[in-house]
């Protein structure tokens, strides 16, 4: 379980965060600004500033702990991807091009909204999940919050550039992750392509791709033209069945929040990535400190939906406030049971961002789903 951020405990203690980013060092945990402390290492930094934490309400705790699901109500589900990669190596392109490909072409409707995930459908039927992320930013923010909801990561690498700092930065952000990556060498279309060149890179740096004998797997492809895209498609699928992932889709819906905004006519309008379960219109659901009815559930392309099971991602509406990218999501079966808990994290959070006074109790600010 994981609690408050490195930058609260600093603010609760009237102690710069680096202060604390260094005690966390001298206990051998490696953290940043935004990341979450887990109860032990929570226990020894505020003693080393000599703070005592009491920790209340074990009882939500337990309520809000994941039910496991029997092995017999497991059901395949899509895998979940994100595409990294340096600036301007082409993963826009790619994943305009799968989306233009595979995204239920020809239905009516058309416009194709602004969604920070969408789910394709390929020609044999089987479906991918794909993360439509600023790239690094927001998996360093969801991985900051504890979120762990991809499942492979696809590098891109542009063939005529070099291995970059960004593309390093990505593939160690896989590994730390340990999410299995696929390395897209892109732009082979290119007469100055030299995916030789980016594999002998990238073996320096011990990521061996399949070509020379190692386990990682690649595919030359061109996001502008969309050679090879099929291929690399392919070799994500064949990740993902190694991966065997699997989900109950028979069970109240958990999951991830993707992003959320304020919209003019609609209110708050927020992106889930169903993990869990399946989500339907009417649903109680807590999200964060947020709570409210899933009033209307939407894909991304704008048409209305009733349900969504593991894997899918959605846009809904009827929150009550615009929860942060990367929070948990639950649905319950009381309205006043998601009310209940949204309003503690709510004061709770508006009580910390006062509170710096020594003795302060930590309480379950923000304890996760
Ligand atoms: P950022 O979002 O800025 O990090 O860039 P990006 O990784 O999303 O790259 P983007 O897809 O925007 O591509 C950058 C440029 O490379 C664009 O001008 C694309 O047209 C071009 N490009 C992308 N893929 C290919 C390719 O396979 N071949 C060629 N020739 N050009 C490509
Ligand atoms: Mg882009």
């Amino acid at each position: 379980t994981e609690f408050i951020t490195v930058g609260e405990l600093a603010s609760l203690m009237n102690v710069n965060p680096t202060e604390v980013i260094s005690v966390c060092f001298s206990l051998g945990v490696m953290v940043t600004m935004n990341q979450r402390l887990e109860a032990d290492t929570l226990l020894l930094v505020a003693d080393e500033f000599g703070y005592k934490i009491e920790f209340q309400d074990a009882d939500l705790e337990e309520e809000l702990e994941e039910t496991e699901d029997a092995a017999e109500d497991l059901e395949p589900r899509a895998p979940i991807v994100t595409v990294m990669g340096h600036v301007d190596h082409g993963k826009t392109s790619l994943l305009d091009y799968i989306r233009k490909t595979n995204v239920i072409a020809g239905e009516s409707g058309g416009i194709t909204q602004h969604i920070g995930a969408y789910n394709v459908k390929l020609e044999k039927g089987q479906r991918i999940t794909f993360l439509d992320t600023p790239g690094h930013e927001a998996f360093t923010a969801m991985r900051a919050r504890g979120a762990q909801i991809t499942d492979i990561v696809i590098i891109v690498i542009a063939a005529d550039d070099d291995v970059m700092p960004q593309t390093k930065e990505a593939i160690a952000h896989a590994q730390a992750a340990g999410v299995p990556m696929i390395i897209a060498l892109n732009k082979v279309d290119k007469p100055t392509a030299n995916p030789d060149k980016i594999r002998e890179q990238l073996s320096a740096m011990n990521v061996l791709v399949e070509e020379w004998g190692g386990n990682v797997q690649s595919q030359e492809i061109s996001a502008k033209f969309g050679n090879n895209v099929d291929q690399l498609l392919e070799k994500v699928l064949l990740q993902a069945e190694m991966l065997e992932l699997k989900a109950n889709p028979d069970r109240d819906a958990v999951g991830t929040v993707i992003e959320a905004s304020l919209d003019k006519g609609r209110g708050y309008v927020t992106t889930l990535l169903v993990q869990n379960g399946t989500l339907r219109v009417g649903d109680y659901l807590l999200a964060g400190k947020n709570h409210g009815k899933v009033k209307a559930m939407l894909d991304e392309r704008g048409k209305n939906l009733k349900e969504a099971g593991p894997s899918i991602p959605v846009t809904i509406l009827g929150l009550d406030g615009a929860p942060t990218a990367g929070d948990k999501f639950r649905v319950f079966g009381e309205e006043s049971e998601a009310k209940a808990i949204a309003v503690k994290r709510g004061q709770l959070q508006r009580e910390l961002s006062i509170r710096t006074k020594k003795h302060t109790t930590l309480e379950e600010l923000g304890r996760r789903i």
